[in-house]
């Protein structure tokens, strides 16, 4: 079986080569565009990928050194996403298809960074918890089996990543800022100051009101001294991330807890940050947990975790009709 899969959901156009079970390319292109506008302009996002689909698709085939007549399926995101970016990797998707005569497999953007886990060992065992925290959403997933998932919690207004990215256009930083805090906190004290992290009930999160805090905190600071950003950037960053964090962690230990399960993960975007990394697996030391964390290449948006999930698809005979269209809101 060999899949080519696409990835358009937001900022990255990814094309990626999975056959008989080996990922034989995964080709990222990321937009530089938004970084002047502080953050993914929609438009421009489709026009991008409309630029940047067939180079990505071309270079996957050619990386895997597999033609397209050797290609099974063509796998593509359907949603959740921006409408406009799907539509370019859906359409290209169903074109594609229809030319070589081959069935379609839809994927879900949020299930894919869970199903990364299994495109290399060690494989998460079934039943597993997944904390997937990305620009878009932020969730704790009880997963059964392959495509057998369900929300046990999640974020009732913005994601995690939204909150890093807005923390750090508070700092003046440059979009994509979730890195760049990450990066400075690295030289700086996670405790050297307090924010609240809020009490939401249950499973659920709430980051609307850490993002006000550090804007009050902020303002109040540079009142009294211009500087204050420039001269603590990393003790504010580690701060920041520090506290974001711990209102993941708390949730998470929790959901363990709750649910009995021990089999931890960690997907999307806002895995790749380091103090999540070494929290997590400090956490499953601590509590017994076996801590599962992708490969940096497998956190942020990438079309290897498409094919991945599409090859489960495949195996269940789950195929997609050609009058397919976009979910921007899919959900599962
Ligand atoms: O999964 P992803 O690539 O795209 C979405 O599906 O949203 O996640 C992007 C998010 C952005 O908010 C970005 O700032 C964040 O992941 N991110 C990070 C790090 N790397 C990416 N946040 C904190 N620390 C990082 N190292
Ligand atoms: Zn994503």
């Amino acid at each position: 079986m060999t899949i080519l899969a696409i990835e358009s959901s937001c900022d990255e156009t990814s094309a990626a080569v999975l056959a008989d079970g080996q990922m034989r390319s995964n080709v990222i292109a990321t937009q530089l565009i938004h970084e002047q506008y502080g953050g993914v302009v929609p438009e421009l996002a489709s026009r991008a990928h409309q630029q940047h689909i067939l180079p990505v698709v071309e270079r996957a085939l050619s990386n895997a050194t597999i033609p397209k007549s050797a290609l099974s399926a063509i796998a593509f995101t359907r949603g959740p996403g921006l409408l406009g970016s799907l539509l370019v990797g859906t359409s290209f998707a169903k074109a594609m298809a229809l030319g070589l005569n081959i069935p379609l497999i839809e994927v879900n953007h949020m299930q894919a960074h869970i199903l990364a886990h299994f495109i290399e060992a060690p494989r998460p065992v079934f039943p597993f918890l997944c904390l997937t925290v990305s620009g878009g959403h932020t969730q704790i997933v009880r997963v059964d089996g392959p495509l057998d998932m369900t929300i046990i919690g999640q974020t009732q207004d913005d994601a995690v990543g939204e909150a890093f990215d807005k923390s750090a256009k508070l700092l003046g930083l440059p979009y994509p800022g979730g890195p760049l805090i990450d990066q400075y906190a690295q030289n700086g004290d996670p405790l050297a100051y307090k924010f609240p992290m809020g009490d939401m009930p249950e499973l659920n999160f709430s980051f609307s009101g850490i993002k006000t805090a550090i804007l009050y905190f902020l303002r109040h600071n540079t009142n009294t001294n211009p500087n204050f950003i420039q001269q603590h950037l990393p003790n504010i960053c580690a701060s920041i991330q520090h506290t974001l964090v711990q209102m993941l962690l708390t949730k998470l230990k929790r959901a363990a807890r709750e649910t009995g399960i021990h089999e931890i993960a960690i997907a999307g975007g806002v895995s790749a940050n380091s103090g999540l990394r070494s929290a997590v697996t400090q956490l499953g030391h601590e509590l017994g947990w076996t801590v599962y964390i992708p490969r940096f290449e497998y956190c942020t948006d990438n079309a290897a975790m498409i094919a991945m999930a599409a090859q489960f698809k495949y195996e269940q005979g789950e195929f997609t009709p050609q009058s397919v269209s976009p979910m921007p809101r899919m959900s599962f």
